[in-house]
């Protein structure tokens, strides 16, 4: 141990056998000798590391319903290749669609089990959105639901969002996805006062019900130190009171506003119908959802839904990585 030493100095390298390399290092009068597996070294290569490369995110402006990423059910489950290009699309435009998933109840666990483990909610492992009596959740009316984010009233909204569709009968009732980057990297073009606003003033959120009250304080665009956005979070039910400086509240409803409109624009959405056996991933803290409204005596619409983790998504790329 150097604990007590002044930095350690390498003294020697050496090959040491065909395949080892021994380094020396010298800290005092302390030698300390290390040996590194060439398989080691190549992992963990600083050059490695800096030339792997980033996942390209690409941005849609307009109606993806044609360049939507679609793969069968079996495909996905039974091959890594199918599995893989579905991740990597799911990764780039932040939407891809499974067709042919099994439509008994809670079969879209097997789709995430593939991925990872389940990210558990205050909803469940997983959730029905079906219209019920007494809903605790306007997903669960027939109400048309405008464009928001999941959970944007927990400190780390769920990455992935599974929406598998069991029965879509009724009248009405087509999914609606926007790139909510595009919509944000637009606004902050147009009207840059309100990004910076949505960008750096944190706004409070909420859900409760009789079992929890759940709330966390976040912007509605979250961007990294380096200025790329990170996170949309909107959700107009999940919102809060506004607690702000006196001189912030209206300029931050008026950036609300200018978001909220940007987004309701048709150039940003996708309509799709989703059939019985159609299973639509999205990232949450990318892709903003919702639904025409329905007419529940009109039919059956049921969709099954759950969350997984990024870094799920992550390592499943990086081991089928290992199988090139
Ligand atoms: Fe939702």
């Amino acid at each position: 141990m150097f604990i007590d030493h002044p930095a350690p100095l390498i003294g020697s390298a050496r090959l040491s056998g065909p395949e080892v390399l021994e380094i020396e290092f010298q800290a005092g009068k302390e030698h300390h000798y290390s040996r590194f597996a060439p398989g080691w070294l190549r992992i963990h290569a600083a050059s490695a590391a800096m030339a792997r490369p980033q996942p390209t995110v690409q941005c849609w402006p307009a109606d993806m319903r044609n360049k939507l990423f679609r793969l069968s059910y079996a495909d996905y489950m039974e091959t890594n290749m199918g599995l893989r290009a579905f991740l990597q699309a799911l990764q780039r435009d932040g939407i891809a669609m499974l067709q042919g998933v099994p439509t008994q109840s809670a079969r879209l666990l097997e789709v995430a089990n593939r991925v990872g483990p389940v990210r558990i909610s205050n909803f469940g492992t997983y959730y029905d959105v079906i219209s019920m009596p007494d809903p605790n959740a306007s997903a669960y009316t027939d109400m048309g639901l405008e464009l928001h984010t999941d959970l944007a009233n927990w400190r780390m909204p769920p990455d992935i969002q599974l929406l598998a569709c069991l029965q879509n009968s009724a009248r009405g009732g087509d999914s609606v996805f926007a790139d909510g980057f595009k919509v944000a990297e637009d606004l902050r073009h147009l009207n840059a006062q309100a990004y910076g606003l949505l960008t750096t003033q944190a706004i409070d959120f909420r859900f409760q019900d009789e079992k929890c009250d759940i709330r966390a304080r976040a912007p509605v665009i979250e961007t990294e130190r380096s200025g790329g956005l990170l996170r949309m979070r909107f959700n107009n039910w999940l919102r809060s009171a506004m607690i702000l400086p006196g001189d912030v509240i209206e300029p931050m409803y008026a950036a609300l506003l200018a978001f909220w409109r940007l987004l309701r624009e048709p150039r940003y959405q996708t309509q799709l119908r989703l059939a019985p056996g159609d299973l639509i991933a999205f990232d949450n803290n990318r892709v903003l959802h919702g639904r025409t409204a329905f007419d529940a005596s009109s039919g059956e619409r049921h969709l099954q839904g759950c969350y997984l983790n990024r870094e799920d998504l992550e390592s499943t790329l990086r081991v089928l990585a290992r199988l090139e």
